[in-house]
């Protein structure tokens, strides 16, 4: 199982003759399979072992709270394992079982970039794992997307990594926010000047170290999850109280995701206009940047909980948990459609 994971590694390095490579790779694996996925002394090194040798190649389902890992149990679609359920790591929860036969690992990260990376490091290092799942709530930026719905994007950017400049400093031709722009009640000067906003660094295997605005989805995942289209999605709280929409799947739009929790029209409008985003949350980039650096493919399913800042107040607690909902719903439809048995066609595919 190990050995599967350390031959991906291995083809993403540039050695010059296959054959140097099947050598390389052997004493490797042989290497690895005493040292990883946890050392030997670690009291958990046999369990997850075991975990890795019973099953899988999983998938990792990854969510960020409370509320969105409630939405999986309200579900009752997740069968926890018969033999160990779980194996606690690093202060998470990983748990081990099947959703629709497939087998899957899930593990709520903690909310905010750091949580979020730190966590899929870890499920893709200690467990086998062949592609990624996140599924969660996001504030919409475009008013467009209306709550209830549950988006599918193809690219993430990170929109907190900036250069703030100084006063009165030429432009630089990248995507800005003028402070001033937005004094109130006449546009001005402002000695918080502006925001210019900067790529991040991608480090993944095999490849130098890219700048990237636009962080993608995996194009195949995203392609089969353009089939998670017409399902029925949770339209009511409870019996009195319904959306006016019939929630929908929307594929294709692009999201962004910051360390912050973003309730300000402005600025919400700003990202829309700006970068054409439809989504603000505070983890999915850092997951997707996480998949691409060990060459795992991933996706995202994020159910809209209210608008990013303006429009009518809607903000009910339990729309948080409908979001949820509804993004698990669409999260569990893709895993049955990639079943098990795509895992190695899949695993090659980057
Ligand atoms: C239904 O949900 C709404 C919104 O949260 C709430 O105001 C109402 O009291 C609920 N009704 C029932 C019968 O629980
Ligand atoms: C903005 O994104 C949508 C998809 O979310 C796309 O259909 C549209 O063409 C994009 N607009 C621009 C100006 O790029
Ligand atoms: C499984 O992989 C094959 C290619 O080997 C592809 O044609 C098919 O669409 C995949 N099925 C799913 C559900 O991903």
């Amino acid at each position: 199982m190990i050995g599967g994971s350390m031959e991906r590694r291995l083809q993403s390095w540039s050695w010059g003759a296959e054959f140097e490579v099947m050598v390389v790779g052997v004493m490797l694996m042989v290497l690895v399979q005493q040292s990883l996925p946890l050392r030997s002394s670690h009291p958990l090194h046999d369990v997850v072992d075991r975990i890795n040798q019973n099953a899988g190649p999983y998938i990792g389902l990854v969510m960020a709270y409370s509320t969105e890992e409630d939405a999986l149990h309200l579900s009752g679609l997740f069968i926890p394992s018969s033999d160990t359920s779980s194996v606690d790591l690093a202060g998470r929860r990983f748990n081990i079982g099947t959703i629709k036969g497939v087998d899957v690992i899930y593990v709520m990260t903690g909310e905010q970039t750091v949580n979020a990376g730190i966590t899929v490091q870890m499920l893709i290092n200690i467990f086998d794992i062949w592609g990624i799942v996140h599924y969660g709530t996001a504030g919409a930026t475009s008013d467009s997307l209306l709550i209830g719905d549950v988006t599918v994007p193809e690219y993430f950017a990170y929109t907190a990594s900036w250069k703030w400049t100084e006063f009165k400093s030429e432009r630089q031709g990248l995507p800005e926010l003028n402070v001033g722009a937005y004094n109130y009640p006449t546009k001005g000067e402002n000695l918080l000047a502006s925001i210019e906003f900067t790529p991040v660094e991608l480090y993944s295997n095999g490849e130098q170290m890219e700048e990237i605005f636009w962080l993608p989805t995996n194009p195949t995942w995203f392609g089969i999850a353009s089939q998670v289209q017409d399902l029925q999605l949770q339209q009511c709280l409870n019996d009195t109280y319904c959306l006016p929409n019939t929630p929908k799947v929307v594929h294709g739009v692009r999201g962004s995701t910051a360390d912050i929790y973003l309730d300000n029209e402005a600025y919400r409008d700003f990202l829309f206009h700006e970068f054409n985003v439809s989504t603000h949350d505070e983890e999915s980039a850092a997951i997707v940047m996480a998949c691409r650096s060990n060459g795992i493919p991933c996706i995202v399913f994020r159910g809209i909980s209210d608008l990013a800042g303006g429009g009518k107040k809607l903000s009910l607690p339990s729309l948080s948990s409908l979001a949820a909902a509804n993004a698990v719903t669409v999260a569990i439809k893709f895993i049955e459609l990639i079943g098990n048995g795509n895992s190695t066609y899949s695993r090659q595919d980057q």
